[in-house]
């Protein structure tokens, strides 16, 4: 690490028992950014029960996960589309764990194509699991603690292209959008039963199922997240665990309504209109500098 580094940490941030007592689940818990903040939750303490469409997957996950962590896992498959398979995953959390304190929104599909190239089938497709699957857990959720007079914790995760928009994943910025706006609404409208929604942003965060679907072949060399992002890095799994851990816990009880970006600044970076002329090497800098001071007065 070189001296303009700007320092971070891999290490867990909250104390042990930030979420003891609390079951959470988390959709398309067996891969990827899911199983990270599934398995750091586990380690402070909570029952987690992973979803997703493939069983085998989610079986091996979560006895991994439970050796590593000494908690309790349990694996259930569902297709986020299906509205009474989300139902089932709630009684089945219910039988094994008593409870269940907090949802986490994570499940996805996305992949890049010129718009243009997309069947109304594929279009669909990714707002079902992305916008209508979120909204199918959420509504469960949501009817269940509202029922019970529970207070429950939901987080979604959405992407830095819901507040842009971006082209090549149309679908994917839609939905993302889409949930972006149900985390603000329901925060207004739920608060009172005492839900809180958020939701967080990341960056790029590798993850096999994204790089697979979004830098195929050698587009990962060509298109090199980390130049992208001011701090010439990717974010490292456990940076989102502990912001996504932290908005689970009872310490953020005040944040509410909030989309909360962890980016390493990429979509600024992206945004600002001169960012650009980072390009300009710095022995350029005088020249141009005579250049603007030239036009005074002109
Ligand atoms: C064009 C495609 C396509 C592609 C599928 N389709 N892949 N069209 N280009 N690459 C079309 C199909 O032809 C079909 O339309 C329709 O989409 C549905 O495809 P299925 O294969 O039947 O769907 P399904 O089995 O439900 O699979 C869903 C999937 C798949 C999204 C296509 O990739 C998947 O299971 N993904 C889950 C995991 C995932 O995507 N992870 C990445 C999240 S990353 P027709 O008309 O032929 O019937 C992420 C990161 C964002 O969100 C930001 C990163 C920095
Ligand atoms: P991933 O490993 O592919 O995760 C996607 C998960 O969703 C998989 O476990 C998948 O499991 C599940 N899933 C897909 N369709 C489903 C359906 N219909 N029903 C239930 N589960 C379904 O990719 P990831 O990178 O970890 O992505 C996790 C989340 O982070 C996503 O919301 C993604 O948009 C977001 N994100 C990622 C990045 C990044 O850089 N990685 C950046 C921004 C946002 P099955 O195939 O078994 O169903």
């Amino acid at each position: 690490m070189d001296k303009t580094t700007q320092p971070y940490s891999s290490a867990g941030m909250l104390r042990d028992d930030a979420l003891a007592e609390k079951t959470i689940i988390v959709t398309g818990g067996g891969t990827g950014l899911g199983r990270a903040m599934s398995t750091y939750f586990l380690k402070l303490g909570a029952n987690v029960v992973i979803t997703s469409r493939k069983l085998d997957v989610l079986q091996k996950t979560a006895s991994e996960m439970e050796q590593e962590t000494g908690g309790k896992v349990l694996a259930v498959a569902c297709d986020v589309r299906n509205y009474d398979e989300v139902e089932a995953v709630l009684a089945k959390t219910l039988e094994k764990f008593g409870s269940v304190e907090g949802l986490l929104n994570n499940a996805a599909g996305n992949f890049i194509s010129p718009t243009e190239r997309l069947s109304a089938n594929a279009f669909g497709t990714i707002i079902d699991i992305v916008l209508k699957g979120s909204a199918n857990c959420t509504l469960a959720l949501g009817k269940h603690w509202i029922a019970q007079k529970q207070p429950g914790t939901i987080l979604n995760i959405i992407t830095t292209y819901a507040f842009t928009g971006s082209g090549y994943v149309v679908p994917s910025a839609c939905a993302k959008g889409g949930v972006l706006a149900m985390t603000r609404s329901l925060a207004a409208e739920w608060g009172k039963y005492g839900i809180r929604t958020n939701a967080i942003a990341p960056g790029p965060f590798p993850t096999k199922g994204a790089w697979e679907r979004l830098l195929p072949g050698d587009l990962a060399e060509k298109f090199d997240f980390k130049n992208r992002v001011p701090l010439k890095r990717v974010g490292e799994h456990q940076e989102l665990a502990n912001l996504a851990a932290f908005l689970m816990s009872d310490f953020s009880g005040y944040i509410n309504g909030e989309a909360i970006t962890i980016d390493g600044g990429e979509w600024m970076q992206g945004a600002g209109q001169f960012n650009g002329l980072e390009a300009i090497p710095a022995e350029m800098w005088d020249m141009l500098e005579q250049l603007t001071r030239g036009t005074k007065g002109s």
